[in-house]
């Protein structure tokens, strides 16, 4: 599958993030978000020791690809230890895996994008809003996308905070055509607006996708991307 992160044009990307959507009915959810619009799914994965929560593994990956074999799967490793995930996401059909700056040295971090990318995958690095910006810059070129969190993770449904924007602003002129700068966390059809001033092309939406009735989907999909 051709890689939608690295691939221009650079459309503003809707990734509705899974964590809101209907466990017990998930690839109804997923095909529908499709069906609305949805570019992508974001995977959040959380080991209860990184953020305070627990959520899927690679075996909910494994089923999503064998139940939609055309989903592009952005896996974001909110866990202590990534590099242990690594194998075991890719081996489950993940298109893209994301960690985090906080969780490893500079020189580590470059190590674990190569071996990613290595097997045929794109990789991005994530930042948490306490993180200075500063932790990240010097890696920004080995990326494929940054990640620039507007919640502290965890959980859904949180409230946007705007003060992040100035990373993205700080990070933006840096990329490449080929890379991308993806914001999650409190990201809906109120602040949506900003984020993409702010530079941002994947947008992560759990609550504001999937925490509406379905009708309604489509319409904040579009709102999501710029389109109305
Ligand atoms: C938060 C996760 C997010 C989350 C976003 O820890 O990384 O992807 O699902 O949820 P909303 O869009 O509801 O803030
Ligand atoms: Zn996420």
């Amino acid at each position: 599958m051709k890689n939608l992160f690295t691939n221009p044009p650079r459309l503003p990307l809707v990734a509705p993030s899974i964590l809101s959507a209907d466990f017990m009915h998930m690839g109804d959810e997923c095909r529908h978000a499709l069906e609305a619009g949805a570019d992508l799914f974001h995977f959040d994965v959380m080991d209860g020791h990184f953020v305070p929560n627990l959520t899927m593994g690679p075996d909910l990956c494994r089923c999503l690809r064998a139940e939609i074999p055309a989903a592009f799967i952005d896996v974001h490793l909110m866990v202590t230890d990534p590099a242990k995930f690594v194998d075991p996401f890719l081996a489950a059909g993940a298109n893209h895996l994301t960690f985090h700056v906080e969780v490893m040295p500079a020189d580590a971090a470059r190590r674990l994008a190569e071996r990613v990318r290595a097997q045929g995958a794109t990789v991005g690095l994530a930042i948490n809003p306490p993180t200075p910006v500063e932790a990240a810059l010097d890696l920004v070129p080995d990326f494929d996308l940054i990640l620039v969190m507007s919640v502290n993770p965890g959980f859904s449904g949180q409230r946007f905070m705007p003060e992040v924007l100035d990373k993205t602003r700080r990070i933006q002129p840096m990329l490449k055509p080929t890379q991308r700068l993806e914001m999650d966390g409190g990201v809906g059809p109120r602040t949506v607006e900003e984020v993409r001033r702010a530079g941002c092309d994947v947008i992560v939406a759990a609550s504001a996708v999937f925490g509406v009735p379905r009708p309604q989907r489509a319409s904040v999909i579009r709102t999501l991307r710029g389109e109305e």
